[in-house]
């Protein structure tokens, strides 16, 4: 039987900087691996304030340099994206905190995580917010990314196909 695509959201507060830079390389990485056919990923924010914008341009310009392109407009999370989705990927702790609290059944799928459980350097375990900050936060915030959206397409692989027990 054919396997439906695992459903990855990417969640930050605006769906402008953080967000639309983690959809745009796990994509990257899905279609360097060959993957494009198993994995649908987009991005949200909580906040509403910027939907309808496209992403920050300190955010595309981050993506330009390192061959990622970033697309879509931002958009405001909604309680079906925790249906619909099976995995949610929050920046940080207060974006997860928002989602649970949007979120009926903390059963089952979708499945909720922090981006950096999975960056081999984790820090904090959050992608911190550089909207307010210089061009080089938006840098440290792309090196944390493509660390942990690598290994989150690695462990969502061996899931996949079979290597390591589903939970
Ligand atoms: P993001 O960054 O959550 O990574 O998209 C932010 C964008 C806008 C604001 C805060 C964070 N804001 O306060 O408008």
């Amino acid at each position: 039987m054919e396997q439906s695509a695992i459903r990855v959201l990417f969640v930050c507060l605006g769906n402008i900087c953080r967000s639309p830079l983690a959809e745009a390389v796990f994509r990257r990485l899905v279609q360097a691996r060959g993957l494009g056919l198993h994995y649908k990923v987009d991005s949200a924010g909580t906040g509403a304030w910027h939907a309808g914008q496209r992403p920050d341009c300190r955010s595309v310009e981050v993506g330009r340099r390192n061959g990622v392109r970033l697309t879509g407009r931002a958009r405001q999370v909604e309680a079906l994206d925790l249906v619909n989705f099976d995995y949610i990927i929050a920046m940080d702790r207060q974006n997860l905190a928002d989602l649970l609290a949007l979120s009926h059944s903390h059963n089952g799928p979708p499945r909720f995580h922090l981006l950096r459980e999975f960056d081999p350097n984790p820090g904090d375990t959050q992608v911190p917010d550089p909207y307010f900050g210089d061009a080089d936060g938006f840098d440290r915030v792309y090196d944390m990314v493509l660390r942990s959206c690598s290994a989150l397409l690695t462990y969502l692989e061996k899931k996949r196909t079979g290597t390591i027990d589903r939970a």
